[in-house]
C-alpha cells in the first residue's frame, strides 16, 4: 500500500505529492483506499457512546474527531503538507482566505500596548488590518522600508513585539533580507510573520530561515485555478500553540470543500510554479528590451530592488511582477490593458491563466514615498504559451504608444 509518506528524504517536487496522505486518511483498516483523503463535510461527530463522548472533548482537539469547526481529514491532510514543504515547522493551520491567514497570525504574537513593525510594501488589506482592527485592539504600527535589512534593529523598540515581511511585496516586488530582519528580531525576542505567498515554501523555505510564522494566500498558487479562498499559517519552533489557541478561539477554519480544493492543487504546485516562473521571466526580459517601458519589477532581474537577496535566498521563483510604461499617463496603461486579449483584468493571481492590472503605489505607501511617476502594470503570467503572451503584450504596448500619439 501506498501511504503516500515516502520513508527517506525526498525533493520537494515528491513531497508534493506525497504529503498529507496518511493511510488512516485515505484507507479502511483492510487495506483498500483511495489516492487523496475525501471530503468529510462535518459539523456533528458521532461517538460511540458517553464515556467516548467524554473522551473526544478531552484535552487538545486539534487533528482530532472533535466537532466540525475542529475540522476533518480533509482539512488536517493539507495541513499537513503544508507543514512537510517548511522542514522545522510545528504545524500548520487553515482559514478561509488569506487576508484570515495574516490577521491570525498577527494575533497569536500581539496583544494591546505592543507595537508591530510593517513592512511599507505590504498588500494592502494588511495594511487595512493593522491600521483597523489592530489599531482599534491598542496595538500601534510603524511602517518601515522593505530595503532596512539589519538596519531593522534600530527600529526594534521596547513595545516591538512583531515584525510583519512580505518578500518580493506583492505590488513592487522589493526582495527583503529575511535572514537579517530575522536575525535582529531573534536578538531582542521580537516575533517574525512573512507573508510567503509569492514564493511558496518551494521558493523559499521560510521556517528554516528562523521565520516564526509563515503565511499562505493558498487562495495563489497552492489551488491555482481561481476559484477557492483559502489561507495558511505554519507555525515555527514555539509558536504553534498560541496561533491553535487564537483560531480555536476565534472559530477560525477553512470549509473542507476548499482544503480539499487546495490539496488538489498541491499536487501540481512545482511543475506549474515552474511553467509560471520560466514564462514570466521570458515576458520580463522582452520587457525589458522594449523602448515603452522604464523599468521592470521582476526579482530575477538586477532592475528589481533586493535583486541579490533573491539571487542568495531563493531556490524558485513566481509567475507575478510589474514593469512600468515610460512617460505613461493613466489613459494610456488603460489602452495597454484594454488592448489585451489574454490577460484578464482582475485582482488575485496564482491561476493558469494570465492578469493584468494597474498598481498605484503612491497611494499607500507612507515610510518610504513612492516617487516613480511611470505608470505602473502588474502582471500575472499564466500557464499560457509565451509567444501568444509577447504577441498580446506588444498590441497593449502600441495601444500605449497611440494614446501618447507616438
Ligand atoms: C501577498 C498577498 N497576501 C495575502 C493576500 C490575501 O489573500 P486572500 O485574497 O486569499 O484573502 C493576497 C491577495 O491578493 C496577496 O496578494
Amino acid at each position: 500500500m501506498s501511504s503516500g509518506d515516502p520513508k527517506r528524504p525526498v525533493a520537494d517536487a515528491t513531497r508534493v505529492v506525497s504529503a498529507g496522505r496518511r493511510p488512516e486518511w485515505t484507507h479502511t483498516p483492510d487495506g483498500r483506499g483511495v489516492v487523496s483523503p475525501p471530503v468529510w463535510r462535518a459539523s456533528t461527530i458521532l461517538y460511540d457512546d458517553v464515556a467516548d463522548l467524554r473522551r473526544g472533548a478531552g484535552g487538545d482537539t486539534h487533528h482530532r474527531w472533535f466537532y466540525g469547526r475542529r475540522g476533518t481529514p480533509t482539512q488536517w491532510s493539507l495541513a499537513d503538507a503544508l507543514t512537510e514543504l517548511e522542514p522545522g515547522a510545528e504545524g500548520t493551520f487553515l482559514y478561509g482566505s488569506g487576508v484570515t491567514a495574516v490577521s491570525a497570525a498577527l494575533l497569536s504574537v500581539l496583544s494591546p500596548g505592543d507595537e508591530l513593525l510593517l513592512v511599507d510594501s505590504a498588500y494592502d488589506p494588511t495594511r487595512n488590518f493593522a491600521n483597523g482592527f489592530l489599531k482599534r485592539f491598542g496595538v500601534t504600527t510603524r511602517y518601515y522600508d522593505p530595503l532596512v535589512g539589519a538596519g531593522i534593529a534600530e527600529l526594534i523598540g521596547p513595545a516591538t513585539r512583531a515584525i510583519f515581511l512580505e518578500s518580493p511585496g506583492s505590488l513592487t516586488f522589493e526582495v527583503q533580507d529575511v535572514p537579517a530582519v530575522v536575525a535582529a528580531a531573534r536578538a531582542r525576542g521580537v516575533a517574525t510573520v512573512l507573508d510567503n505567498t509569492w514564493a511558496t515554501p518551494l521558493g523559499f523555505r521560510a521556517v528554516a530561515a528562523g521565520v516564526d510564522l509563515s503565511v499562505l494566500a493558498c487562495t495563489k498558487y497552492v489551488t491555482g485555478h481561481s476559484d477557492t479562498m483559502l489561507g495558511s499559517v505554519t507555525a515555527g519552533p514555539g509558536r504553534f500553540a498560541a496561533l491553535r489557541d487564537v483560531s480555536f478561539q476565534l472559530g477560525l477554519m477553512a470549509g473542507p470543500d476548499d482544503a480539499w480544493l487546495g490539496s488538489r492543487g498541491l499536487r501540481t504546485m512545482a511543475i506549474r510554479l515552474e511553467r509560471h516562473a520560466g514564462t514570466a521571466l521570458r515576458v520580463a526580459e522582452w520587457l525589458a528590451t522594449r523602448p515603452e517601458v522604464a523599468r521592470v519589477l521582476h526579482p530575477a532581474l538586477p532592475s528589481c530592488p533586493g535583486h541579490a537577496l533573491f539571487a542568495r535566498d531563493f531556490r524558485g521563483g513566481a509567475g507575478l511582477f510589474a514593469f512600468s510604461l515610460k512617460g505613461g499617463t493613466d489613459a494610456s496603461r488603460a489602452a495597454m490593458i484594454d488592448a489585451l486579449d489574454l490577460f484578464g483584468i482582475g485582482y488575485s493571481w496564482g491561476g493558469f491563466e494570465s492578469l493584468a492590472i494597474p498598481v498605484d503605489p503612491a497611494r499607500h505607501r507612507t515610510a518610504v514615498p513612492w516617487t516613480d511617476r511611470n505608470p505602473l502594470v502588474r502582471l500575472q503570467i499564466g500557464l499560457e504559451d509565451a509567444g501568444d503572451l509577447l504577441a498580446d503584450l506588444d498590441r497593449g504596448l502600441a495601444a500605449h504608444r497611440a494614446v501618447l500619439g507616438g
